[in-house]
């Protein structure tokens, strides 16, 4: 597998890198950090174990710069010799209230999970489409499933994304590309360090196995810890009404 990955510095991310370096993966990680993908990058050397295959290398790419996509896609194709796979983790998060209260910070972060991500996603289709198929496997969330109260701006953002993945797995199944909407619940990362865990919480490193088995099934989308399938199903199933009395 020759992965190009977007987020790999933290969280998730860096399990699902760390997981594929340890099946033998070949490695490109994007980043807007170069010292710390440096870093990340020769902590998975060491976790690949095989001294005589190429280095994991790595370039910049900013989720709020789309201009900076291209470039670090052909960095990729280049030090790969073309990518099968492309994983984009990176995004950003904050609570309704600081959304609510800074339309600033509210246009950065749809701009980020949303607009940019699709752009993102849309310059790896083109290549992976160009090549006869691969994989793209994308980080959205349960947030995106209903609008709720608590993340209705953070929810939305990933609802669009989900939205956009979703056609994308109907337009180019056919031309071999496999999508995969990975909709983690609750998981303890950076991303999450000063939030207070609910029940179900899951840990990087599992819901990163899960998203490498998604992936080798073809799954089209992923909740994950798995018991966020059920939760999810109920909500789903919520009357308007009752959501209108629930907080969560
Ligand atoms: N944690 C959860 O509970 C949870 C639940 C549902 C969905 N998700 C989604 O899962 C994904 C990963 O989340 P996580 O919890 O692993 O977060 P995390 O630990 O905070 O990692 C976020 C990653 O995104 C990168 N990033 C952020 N802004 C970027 C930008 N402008 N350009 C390039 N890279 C950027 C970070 O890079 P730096 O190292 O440079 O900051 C880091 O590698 C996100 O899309 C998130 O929305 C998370």
């Amino acid at each position: 597998m020759k992965v190009v990955i977007l987020g790999a510095t933290s969280g998730i991310g860096r399990a699902v890198a760390r997981c594929l370096a340890e099946q033998g993966a070949e490695l490109f990680l994007l980043g807007r950090d170069l010292q710390e993908l440096g870093r990340s990058a020769q902590d998975l050397d060491v976790r690949r174990g095989t001294p005589d295959s190429p280095k994991v290398g790595f370039g910049a790419c900013d989720l709020e710069q789309p201009e900076t996509f291209e470039l670090a896609l052909d960095a990729a194709t280049q030090a790969l010799g073309d990518f099968d796979t492309a994983i984009l983790t990176a995004g950003a998060f904050a609570t309704q209230d600081e959304l609510a209260g800074d339309s600033g910070l509210a246009r950065r972060l749809m701009d980020i999970n949303f607009t940019n991500s699709v752009l993102f996603c849309e310059s790896a289709r083109k290549r992976l489409v160009a090549r006869g198929g691969g994989r793209l496997v994308v980080l959205s969330s349960v947030a995106g499933v209903r609008g709720r109260k608590p993340v209705a701006i953070y929810g939305a953002s990933k609802a669009g994304l989900s939205a956009y993945l979703e056609a994308l797995d109907h337009t180019y199944h056919g031309a071999g590309l496999r999508v995969l909407d990975v909709r983690p619940g609750f998981v303890r990362t950076r991303m999450t360090a000063n939030l207070t865990p609910p029940p179900f919480s899951g840990e990087p490193d599992g819901v990163a196995r899960d998203i490498v088995r998604a992936m080798q099934r073809e799954a089209p989308v992923l909740y994950t810890p798995r018991v966020w399938a059920g939760i999810m199903s109920v909500i789903r199933r919520m009357p308007r009404a009752a959501m209108r009395r629930v907080d969560f």
